[in-house]
């Protein structure tokens, strides 16, 4: 199967990305030809700083190095080296209703956070996404819960174009893992995990041990004592117990069974030395990686070469259709 996903460079990643989305790329590269990208296009809608963005580029390419993406399995390249991305995206504007991109989800809530600034790539935004997967022909798109509404707007542009002129897409389908496909922020277990709630609702992939301890001690809990997954009426527990789970290996069952009789301060404690211990390799990995960049721009580079031919071909045949020489 191909698959592909994106990420964009906007700062720290934290472990709901890397819980809802990478966890699964980094299992998936081991038997699919895979495509992951730096959604830097993408990131331009919402306001940033232009010295910032190329070290930003860099950081999110050394992460993902750092966790696992491997290059010799997966193409990994920055989505702005490769022209083709927004060629397709105007091309399928054409025929992608104006309704739907008002009807998104998240053009609407972050329409809210930057009420000064509702570009129109913001609006957009999902026809690039739609684009960066339609390019390659993809099957599957590994993602969190938050982007299955893009996904499934991916599918409708596909069907009308094919309908229109011809079959050149496939219709891409999104995967969720099963558990973690939306982790809730530590100070608000209502909301989902995002670096737009402040530095205290997430926890990033490269935070020092002091910060762990101190975001997850003070993570919001539920009332009552009892330590049971079940996300409606314990949101913040369960929360903690799905982190725990995905880092640990260990089912949510035996979770509960392990902490039955003890209280939220063990829980969160254990919690804390897990994610201290689960993300030391990460943090060791990238500080190696740092010194490396030579290396790094380079495999972005070759990376983007391998793709190219892909996004080449798919673009003549979308061209040719659409009556374009
Ligand atoms: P971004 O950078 O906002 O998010 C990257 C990935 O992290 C997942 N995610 C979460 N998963 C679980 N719990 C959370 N709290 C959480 N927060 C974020 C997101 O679902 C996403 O999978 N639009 C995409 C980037 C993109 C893309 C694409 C993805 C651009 N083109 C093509 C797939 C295919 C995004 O929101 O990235």
């Amino acid at each position: 199967m191909r698959i592909l996903s994106g990420i964009q460079p906007t700062g720290s990643i934290h472990i709901g990305n890397y819980l809802g989305a990478i966890k699964q790329w980094i299992d998936f590269q081991e038997k699919n030809e895979c495509i992951f990208f730096i959604a830097d296009l993408h990131s331009l809608t919402i306001p940033y700083k232009p010295e910032e963005l190329q070290k930003n580029i860099f950081e999110a390419a050394i992460a993902h190095l750092a966790v696992g993406i491997d290059p010799q399995k997966s193409v990994f390249f920055v989505q702005s080296h490769i022209k083709e991305h927004t060629e397709l995206c105007w091309l399928l504007n054409t025929v992608c209703p104006v309704g739907e991109l008002q009807r998104m989800t998240q053009y609407k809530e972050k329409a809210k956070q930057f009420k000064g600034n509702v570009n129109t790539g913001l609006l957009v935004y999902p026809v690039l996404q739609a684009a960066d997967i339609l390019l390659y022909k993809t099957q599957g798109v590994p993602v969190g819960k938050d982007q299955v509404q893009h996904i499934e707007l991916a599918r409708t542009i596909a069907r009308k174009f094919n309908q229109k002129f011809g079959k050149v897409f496939p219709e891409p389908k999104a995967l969720l893992p099963k558990l973690g496909a939306k982790i809730m922020a530590l100070n608000n277990p209502k909301q989902k995990m995002s670096k737009s709630l402040g530095p205290q609702s997430y926890v990033s992939l490269f935070e020092d041990s002091k910060e762990i301890k101190k975001k997850v001690m003070s993570a919001v809990t539920d009332t009552g004592k009892v330590i049971k997954y079940d996300p409606k009426r314990k949101p913040g527990v369960s929360n903690l117990l799905t982190i725990y789970s995905l880092f640990s290996n260990k089912s949510i069952k035996e979770l509960e069974k392990k902490f039955k009789d003890k209280g939220y301060a063990q829980l969160k404690k254990s919690l804390t030395q897990l994610l201290i211990d689960s993300l030391d390799p990460f943090r060791r990995k990238r500080k190696e990686l740092l010194t490396r960049e030579v290396f790094v721009k380079e495999t972005l580079k070759l990376s983007a070469k391998r793709a190219q031919p892909i996004a080449s071909s798919t673009i003549s045949e979308t061209r040719a259709k659409m009556g374009l020489v």
